[in-house]
């Protein structure tokens, strides 16, 4: 019997586990957290789909370009083509399994949001993500009842089971309650998320998302695409312990930024991008804010100016997100601007994956977050819960093709110390260390300089095996900031201020005896994969 294992029961994992259960196939489902607790229910302001509900003459193929430009020239156009033509399909059944999408008169209403000209996305205020989850869930247990999911919450994912020929055979997970470790074979799909804890209090995602199991599975060989692509969100807030995320959907409902200069408000989006202006891209709004703060005449914090909404957009549209301010910051968005920051929010980069999903060993797959792919150099809003739920689905369907019956399992495989948790002292030095030279603008001097940090603090210990994993991950990411020598997406170097075609290629790093290598693979032709 062919048998599937999914590691993590949030969007991408749901997805998976419902298009094998679909076909009969049945799961195992295992997650730190329920999927109640999931990282995706987090997700605030919308999900894209060219659905044209508002009559602008939108499409995919709008959807498609849009994706590409904003990822500047590194999304793997096979993989985007995929997701922008089922997104319709995608948000028409979310609608059937009952996600409350923001309704008006019968028509299914579609937001604007960054990056894009077009009002494509779907949203049910700005708690879209806890919205779909429920859905999801809900339809999770219909195949759960009928034994075809099978959970396993509150396991830890701690490494993979290679076979001789390095092909996957399974995982190995720790039971948190009962301590229990065993090993489980078939088919794997990580569905694990993105890399937060490697940022604990700079991020705007769950710091649940250790970044554990991205960091054992790159110890064992699975090569990671484009790590030095981490996209900064222009406006978030610090809470204590994390940055909380003002959802991009304030801007798309008219919210405007401005900073102090010389003591008039300077909208300074608006002047400088007259188009787009406040909904550029991520990246391009998030260096205008790390520019304008250090430009002569003005003061040195950015707001976010709400106090222009009608009451109905805040009534109807983001009452959640002003109970949320009014909660944490105790600041009512509806009468004073918001003081904002950018902070990190996505991994664009994660586990190399292909248009099918396959990652670079056989029997293993990956989507969502953990995986890099759909995003380029820079994701648009939007687009994350899209790729999510599609990614799900085409690493079931293509681990559903291509698993066999009766794969051979691997032997025991020698257990290394993975259970030992990192040092939370030693996980705030190398989050620093990151910081320092993967901020939103870097240079040669600051990455060699948190290198060389790395090193010393690498020797200045004896590592325990997840302080290693992470500390060869964080190298491989700051590596690929330096040898990408050029300027695209989140990635801006001061000292090559350029893009450059030579680097139009994914940046590919490996793990070999504990040390990483990168280099730069073109992008694949459309249709390529088979
Ligand atoms: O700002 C936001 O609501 C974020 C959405 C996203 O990252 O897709």
């Amino acid at each position: 019997m062919k048998r599937f294992l999914i590691i993590g029961a949030g969007l991408s994992g749901l997805s998976a586990a419902i298009t094998l259960a679909e076909r009969g196939l049945p799961c195992a489902l295992f997650s730190l957290q329920p999927s109640e607790r999931a990282q995706s229910v987090l997700a605030e302001g919308g999900i894209n789909a060219a659905l044209n509900t508002m009559h602008e003459d939108d499409s995919p193929a709008e959807h498609f370009a849009d994706t590409v430009r904003g990822g500047c020239g590194l999304a793997d156009p096979e993989a985007v083509r995929g997701l922008t033509e089922h997104a319709p399909e995608i948000l028409r059944r979310l609608e059937r399994c009952g996600v409350p999408f923001h309704m008006q008169n019968g028509t299914l209403m579609l937001r604007n949001f960054g990056g894009q000209k077009k009002k494509r996305t779907a949203y049910a205020r700005s708690s879209t993500g806890k919205m779909i989850m429920t859905a999801l869930i809900d339809e999770a247990r219909k195949y759960e009842a009928a034994g075809l999911i099978h959970r396993f919450p509150h396991h830890e994912f701690l490494r993979l089971l290679l076979r001789a020929d390095k092909s996957c055979a399974g995982v190995r997970c720790r039971d948190c309650y009962t301590g229990e470790i065993r090993d489980y074979f078939g088919a794997v799909l990580l569905c694990c998320g993105g890399m937060n804890g490697l940022f604990p209090e700079m991020t705007t995602g769950t710091t649940q998302n250790s970044g554990d199991a991205a960091a054992a599975v790159f110890m064992q060989g699975v090569p990671f695409g484009n790590p030095e692509m981490l996209q900064y969100h222009p406006t978030t807030v610090g809470i204590s312990g994390k940055r909380c995320l003002v959802s991009e959907a304030a801007r798309g409902e008219g919210g405007r930024l401005f900073i102090e200069k010389n003591g008039a408000r300077w909208y300074f989006m608006e002047e400088l991008y007259p188009e787009l202006g406040n909904l550029m891209p991520r990246d391009v709004v998030a260096r205008e804010m790390f520019r304008v703060r250090q430009s002569p005449g003005c003061g040195g914090q950015v707001y976010l100016d709400l106090t222009g909404l009608s009451a109905e957009t805040w009534a109807q549209k983001l009452s959640d997100l002003r109970e949320e301010l009014i909660a944490y910051l105790s600041l009512d968005p509806k009468r004073e601007p918001v003081p904002v920051k950018e902070g990190i929010h996505y991994f664009m980069g994660g586990i190399a994956v292909d248009a099918k999903h396959r990652a670079g060993l056989r029997g293993l797959y990956a989507a969502g977050e953990c995986a890099c792919q759909y995003h380029g150099a820079n994701r648009l809003g939007g687009n994350s819960m899209l790729g999510a739920l599609y990614g799900g689905k085409t690493a079931a369907e293509t681990a559903a093709a291509e698993a066999q019956d009766a794969e051979p399992d691997c032997p025991v495989q020698e257990d290394e110390p993975l259970l030992t948790p990192a040092d939370p002292r030693l996980i705030l030095q190398i989050r620093d260390i990151l910081l320092s030279g993967l901020g939103i603008v870097r240079d040669e001097t600051t990455l060699q300089g948190a290198l060389q940090s790395l090193a010393e603090l690498s020797a200045a210990r004896e590592s325990n095996a997840r302080e290693k994993a992470r500390l060869c991950l964080a190298g491989a990411m700051l590596q690929a900031a330096l040898e990408r020598r050029e300027s695209r997406g989140a990635h801006y170097r001061a000292d090559f201020p350029q893009s450059d075609e030579a680097y139009r290629k994914t940046t590919v790093v490996c793990c070999e005896n504990g040390a990483a290598s990168v280099k730069f693979v073109p992008l694949p032709e459309e249709g390529a994969s088979v």
